[in-house]
This record gives C-alpha cells, sequence and structure tokens, in this order.
C-alpha cells in the first residue's frame, strides 16, 4: 500500500512545513503556503511497472567507467561549447527563457538535427503545431525516423512511452506543464514540478539518457518552480535576448559538466535559428565611418574573444539630476567610471547626461570593456569620433 501524507509547500520559493504558516520563514512572503499530498511510493513511479530494478553498489573510482563521461558533440556548435564540448550521457538541463524567445525552436531543431532516437513531449503544442514548426525548420526530411513526438503531460504515460521506445535523448517542453498523477496538486504547482523533476533525474542516472527540460522563465527573471529546479539538474541554460530583435544568448549560470563563461549567439530566421560563429560581426554596427559616441572594446567569454561596440549619449542635463542609462552594463559601474573621469581626467560629467549601450543586446560584465565605455563617453561629450580600427584594451592586472 503505497503511504500518503501531506506537506505544506511554500508557492513563491518551495519552503516545506508540517502546519500552515502565514509568513514563509524563507523568502518571507505571506500567505503563500499550499497543502499538497505526497504519496510515498515504494518504487521510483517510472520504473513501477518496470521488470527489473537495479540495485547500485559501492565503487572504489578505479571501478568506475570513465567512458560514461564522454561526450556526443552535436551538430550544433554553440549549444555545443555551451554544454562544455557536447552532451554527458546521463546529463539533465535545465533550458530555461521568458516565452517566445524561441525555446521550444532551438530544441525541435537540435533533436532534428541529431542523428539519434530522439523523444520530444510536449505539453504546450498539438502535433500538428510540431509539425508545422518542422517544416518551417526545413528538418522533416532530415531526421523522420529518428525524431519522435509524444503530446502528453501524464508522466506514467511519458515514462511508458518512454520504456517502449528506448531513446537517445528525451526533450521535455516544458516541465512546467507535466503532471504525475502521484500527487493532486496542478500541474506547474512547486511540488509537481519538483517531484517530476525528481523522477526525470532518476530516470536519466539509471539510464544514462540525457534529458533536456525545458523550463518557463516568470516575470521578475527566475525560473518559474523556482529556484528547487536550479540546483536539481546538472546544468542550467539561459536564453536570453530581446524579443523584439533577431539575436539570442545561449549562457550557463551552472554547469557540472563545464565552464559557465561559456556563451552561444543565435540569430532568430524565418527559418529557425542561425549559429552566429563569428559574434563580433554582429556586435560591431559602425559599418558606415566612424560616429562619435562610438567605441570598441574586446572582452573574453569563455574561451572566445569577442569585439563589443559601446555606444554613448552624452548630453547636457536639462534639468534636476542628471541620469545615468545603461544598457547591458552595470549602472554602479557606470558611475565610478564617470567619477573617475571627472576626478582624475578634469572631464564635467556632473552636469551632463550619459546613456550607453552594448551593440547587439549583450550584456556584459568583464571589467575588461571599462576603457572602451570612458573612450566613447569621452568621444561623445567632446563629439570626436573614434576610428573603427581602433580597439580599447587594457591591462587587468
Ligand atoms: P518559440 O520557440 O515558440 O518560443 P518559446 O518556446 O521559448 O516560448 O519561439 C517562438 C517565436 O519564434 C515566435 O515569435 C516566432 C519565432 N520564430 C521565428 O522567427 N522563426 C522560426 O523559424 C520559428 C520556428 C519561430
Ligand atoms: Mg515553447
Amino acid at each position: 500500500m503505497a503511504k500518503s501524507k501531506t506537506i505544506f509547500f511554500c508557492q513563491s520559493c518551495g519552503h516545506e512545513s508540517a502546519k500552515w504558516i502565514g509568513k514563509c520563514p524563507s523568502c518571507e512572503e505571506w500567505n503563500t503556503f499550499a497543502e499538497e499530498v505526497i504519496q510515498k511510493a515504494s518504487k521510483p513511479e517510472w520504473r513501477q511497472e518496470s521488470r527489473y530494478q537495479k540495485v547500485t553498489q559501492p565503487k572504489t573510482l578505479a571501478e568506475i567507467n570513465s567512458e560514461n563521461a564522454q561526450r556526443d558533440p552535436l551538430p550544433d556548435q554553440e549549444l555545443s561549447r555551451v554544454l562544455g564540448g557536447g552532451i554527458v550521457p546521463g546529463s539533465l538541463v535545465l533550458f530555461g527563457g521568458e516565452p517566445g524567445i524561441g525555446k521550444s525552436t532551438l530544441m525541435l531543431q537540435v533533436g532534428l538535427g541529431l542523428n539519434k532516437k530522439v523523444l520530444y513531449v510536449s505539453g504546450e503544442e498539438s502535433e500538428q503545431q510540431i509539425k508545422m514548426r518542422a517544416q518551417r525548420l526545413n528538418g522533416t526530411e532530415k531526421s523522420t525516423d529518428t525524431f519522435y513526438t509524444l503530446t502528453e503531460t501524464n508522466t506514467a504515460n511519458i515514462f511508458n512511452a518512454i520504456e517502449a521506445l528506448n531513446p537517445e535523448l528525451v526533450i521535455i517542453d516544458s516541465i512546467q506543464t507535466l503532471h504525475s498523477p502521484l500527487l493532486d496538486s496542478a500541474a506547474g504547482s512547486i511540488g509537481q514540478v519538483r517531484h517530476c523533476t525528481a523522477e526525470l533525474m532518476k530516470y536519466a542516472k539509471e539510464t544514462n539518457t540525457p534529458v533536456f527540460l525545458v523550463g518557463h522563465i516568470t516575470k521578475d527573471g527566475s525560473l518559474a518552480g523556482p529556484k528547487v529546479l536550479e540546483h536539481m539538474v546538472d546544468t542550467v541554460l539561459q536564453f536570453e535576448g530581446d524579443r523584439h530583435l533577431v539575436y539570442r544568448i545561449l549562457r550557463t549560470t551552472k554547469n557540472r559538466f563545464g565552464s559557465t563563461s561559456e556563451i552561444g549567439i543565435y540569430e532568430m530566421l524565418g527559418n529557425g535559428l542561425r549559429e552566429v560563429n563569428n559574434p563580433s560581426e554582429i556586435l560591431i554596427s559602425q559599418k558606415d565611418g566612424p560616429l562619435s559616441g562610438a567605441s570598441i572594446g574586446a572582452t573574453m567569454e569563455g574561451n572566445r574573444p569577442l569585439l563589443i561596440e559601446v555606444q554613448s549619449l552624452v548630453s547636457t542635463a536639462s534639468y534636476g539630476t542628471p541620469q545615468r542609462t545603461p544598457t547591458g552594463f552595470d549602472q554602479k559601474r557606470l558611475n565610478m567610471l564617470l567619477a573617475v573621469l571627472e576626478k582624475r581626467c578634469g572631464y564635467r560629467m556632473g552636469l551632463q547626461d550619459v546613456f550607453i549601450n552594448m551593440a547587439g543586446g549583450i550584456k556584459v560584465e568583464d571589467p575588461a570593456i571599462d576603457l572602451a565605455v570612458c573612450v566613447s563617453v569621452v568621444s561623445s561629450l567632446q563629439e570626436i569620433s573614434v576610428s573603427e580600427k581602433a580597439v580599447s584594451l587594457q591591462r587587468l592586472d
């Protein structure tokens, strides 16, 4: 007999409590606790009707087969590099981003491009919609016999399908739509999201099959079903960018199998996402001669150098406190650089509005860009253009 018990979860941060409480001790939100029924099943859900049950034994490091850690390179160079060189067998990857940014498109493109048995589980779109999208990506001729789709949200049915098909890669779009029959709460609630992720994690680790989970991001920028997911998975990928611009940036915020500093850049076209192999081509906009306020700097993202154009507009503040508005750059750092220009270099910034922008919609945190920011601010202030062949470099020691 399966035992069942109820636990109260904070719907905003996932904190558990045996009793209902008004204010969450962890995130300090009010009235966020909801009761959820937890049934303790004796076996993991995905193996409930399974014929075999693997029992793991303690091993020494020498006994562990390191071939497991081999990576399968992907045809998609950008994603491959961001993941640290390819997909690690048995890894669970969370792929987050705002709605409409292109998560489903990228996942479908990866699934179709891979010459392996892929199961794409969608809880959001119908089979016809997936087919239409695949046709748009010109992918239907490529892997018709190795790419399977399933439109299902019940995890019991999904695991049955997985066991029958035995795929080499599973893509779940999205984790917030999954629903386990063992829990009474609604799909997308913290309890469901956490339970379904844990089951998929067990499946991935035991069968050595990589699993990609698509996750939506809430308005405040956190992954919905929030932090609970991030620490359960091996890798967290984020798809960023302005929906109104064509460029999308893929970055990792956590990677158990590689560095988190690599980024991938894509361009959203009418027939899918194009990999941008030379990012400097999009990050530099000066094409028709030099303009004042534009200056080029260099930064490293992972092991790839990027040339980025910093654009500034400095104009006399008409009233009140002057504005400092950076886009893609830290506000406090901009204030500091302006103070340095004022104090050490004698430029009167106190009465100027300063707007700066990183071309291409990229966010830069690397302090190596500081000199380029200063050069571009001074260039705009003095109305002197900087040669488009000049790059501002500085030593960081
Ligand atoms: P989608 O992958 O559905 O976003 P998500 O899964 O992250 O919510 O992306 C949808 C957007 O991408 C939509 O606005 C249309 C656009 N798009 C293109 O511009 N080109 C394409 O080839 C495809 C398939 C979508
Ligand atoms: Mg989608």
